[in-house]
């Protein structure tokens, strides 16, 4: 079999894009640089590493969750359902999914790193091989066409990872209604969404002490290095994580450490000690304040799994029929 298989390419950002959103991040007032080019191959596997941490509580709890609830959560997917994932990753959680899900119509994979993508699929295809997965290099952020072979069946969503704890609440109503439109009245969307706790646990969680997320964070430099010839040096801005109570969310951005010019396509950018770039937010959600999005978005809930503690939700919604 085909070693390297192939994926439909939708819209990945190009160099010109990133090179655009760069310019109009930097030059906004606060500074920001758009989270979505944390995940080239290098920040993919950071990531994984991340999710390794003893600091992130998410990815451990939202799989031992998958692990105690794994037949309650496939009755629910349904028998036959294709399976969609929107930010498919290393498909580590999928597998823990894909073991208890009676004859599943199709898995389609979304990710936005091509290699990371295709490396994942090789490994299903060899665990799974009578799965048809169709794999999509998408920004899922953006529009995209779902394969056209798509077997006709029940559609349903997998976002695991609290993601949807990077967008903006407005964002994330959108978002999430586009899903809904995806799967189709009936249709449903299994979603991770961490809970709101005490400040210290979040921001570890956010900044180890072994310094991974710093690296991480300080990745989009590197690859404006890399990738739009930017004259920076990463290592000049420091990796910050604060809890704002009041806005729900832990904020990450890159602290300048002295006072600095970042060119890029031509542009100055000047920096002053602790001048900021803010690159991204994790909103953290009640159960009722996720509820309350997810109907604003067409979504209900049905059903709720969490740990122990609560510090983490897997949570089952339902598309309604479009309101006319
Ligand atoms: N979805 C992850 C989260 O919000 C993304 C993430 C984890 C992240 N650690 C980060 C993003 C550090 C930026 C910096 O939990």
């Amino acid at each position: 079999m085909d070693q390297r298989p192939g994926a439909a390419i939708e819209s990945v950002p190009d160099t010109e894009e990133f090179l655009g959103d760069v310019i109009a991040g930097l030059s906004a007032t606060p500074r920001t640089l758009p989270c979505k080019y944390f995940y080239d191959q290098e920040g993919s596997r950071l990531f994984d590493a991340i999710c390794d941490l003893d600091e992130y509580y998410l990815t451990r709890t939202e799989i031992a969750i998958l692990e105690a609830e794994s037949g309650d959560l496939a009755r629910h997917v349904g028998e036959s359902s294709v399976l969609i994932e929107y930010g498919s990753g290393s498909s580590r959680k999928t597998r823990l999914l894909l073991d208890h899900l009676e004859s599943p119509a199709a898995y389609v994979p979304i990710d936005i790193s091509r290699e990371h993508l295709l490396d994942a699929v090789v490994r299903l295809r060899g665990r799974y091989p009578s799965l048809r997965i169709l794999p999509v290099v998408a920004d899922y952020t953006a529009q995209f066409a779902l394969p056209r072979d798509l077997p006709d069946a029940r559609r349903v969503a997998f976002f695991p990872g609290s993601t949807i704890g990077n967008f903006a609440p407005e964002e994330a109503r959108a978002f999430l209604a586009r899903i809904a439109r995806t799967v189709r009245a009936g249709g449903g969307l299994l979603i991770g969404v961490d809970l709101k706790k005490d400040a210290e646990t979040l921001e570890a969680a956010y900044d180890d002490a072994s310094g991974v997320t710093a690296a991480f964070n300080r990745n989009v430099l590197v690859r404006m290095v890399h990738e739009l010839d930017a004259e920076l040096d990463p290592e000049r801005f420091a990796h910050t994580a604060t809890w704002n109570e009041a806005e729900g969310r832990v904020e990450m951005h890159l602290v300048s450490e002295g006072r600095q010019v970042v060119r890029v396509g031509g542009v100055d950018f000047r920096f002053e000690p602790g001048d900021r770039i803010w690159t991204e937010s994790s909103y953290k959600y009640t159960l009722d304040g996720f509820a309350r999005l997810a109907a604003g978005a067409g979504f209900r809930v049905e059903k709720v799994w969490t740990d122990p503690r609560q510090r983490f939700s897997l949570q089952y919604l339902v598309a309604s029929p479009p309101l006319r």
